[in-house]
């Protein structure tokens, strides 16, 4: 049973006069078993969330706390962070020169279990879910990101967080281009690892249509750098027929005011 717990997260970006305020006042609860979708316009600032979260040091906490089984996330490194249970699938976006997805895979395994995997059974775990995401085993022996399509990047994604069995999983728009099949091949996955249990799940994106695969507990309206409403997943249906308007409208006024 783990809980991560976002408390009253103001975060900026920029420095001194630059500095400008993008997170005003999360809060936010997920215990594993349960999967939380976060759902707003562009530009509110959910991306921010999940990089805060991750440690990227272009975000700067400026206030509130974030804790995972009341250990203080914040201080912890990018390292400490993956060791402690939390996947966030964008922290390693970037092309890794000479690396094979295989050598990638069992490094960062090796990584957050603090011990190397051991062989035989990581190379069919590694098949299984390659399998699983109908990857080609090809694919495992092309360097990390190196011309990988929106796709690939999105099942490299899901087979690291298959691999990796964290506590709690942030994933940041992970239906953004994929066609209808990927979306589906990609769903089931994490569905397979909420399947598999005690996993925390926090869903970012911007369209519904992931929902119809991946069903939340839990839908958070998220605008203008707070959650502004918070419901179930009808609260998703409700977005899909009537969008973000009413929310962005508001929270101008309240801003303005
Ligand atoms: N590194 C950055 N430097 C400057 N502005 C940023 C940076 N990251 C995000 N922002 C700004 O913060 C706001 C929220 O961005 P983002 O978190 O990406 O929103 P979302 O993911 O909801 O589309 C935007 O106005 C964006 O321009
Ligand atoms: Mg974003």
């Amino acid at each position: 049973m783990s809980v991560l717990e976002i408390r009253d997260l103001h975060v900026s970006v920029g420095e001194g006069d630059d500095a400008k305020e993008i997170l005003r006042g999360v809060d936010l609860t997920v215990r594993s078993g349960e999967t939380h979708a976060i759902m707003g316009p562009n530009g509110s600032g959910k991306s921010t969330l999940a990089y805060s979260i991750a440690g990227h040091p272009k975000y700067t906490i400026t206030g509130g706390t974030v804790t995972l089984d009341g250990e203080d996330v914040l201080a912890m490194s990018v390292d400490e962070r993956a060791r402690a249970g939390l996947f966030l699938a964008m922290q390693y976006p970037v092309e890794v020169p000479g690396v094979s997805v295989s050598n990638f895979l069992r490094t960062a395994a090796t990584a957050v279990k603090g011990e190397a995997p051991k062989l035989r059974s990581w190379v069919k775990d590694v098949k299984t879910e390659m399998a699983g995401l109908e990857m080609d085993p090809a694919f495992a022996e092309r360097n990390v990101n190196e011309g990988f399509s929106g796709g690939e990047k999105k099942r490299h994604e899901i087979l690291q967080m298959r691999l990796l069995k964290p506590r709690v999983a942030i994933l940041d728009e992970t239906d953004s281009g994929l066609d209808v099949d990927a979306l589906r091949i990609v769903s089931e996955g994490v569905n397979r690892t909420r399947a598999d249990g005690d996993v925390g799940v926090l869903l970012i994106t911007h369209y519904t249509r992931i929902l119809r695969y991946i069903k939340p507990d839990f839908v958070h309206v998220f605008v203008n750098g707070r959650i502004v409403e918070e419901g179930g997943p009808e609260l998703a249906e409700k977005l899909e027929n009537e969008g973000y308007a009413s929310y962005v409208k508001g929270s101008t006024e309240v801003a303005s005011a």
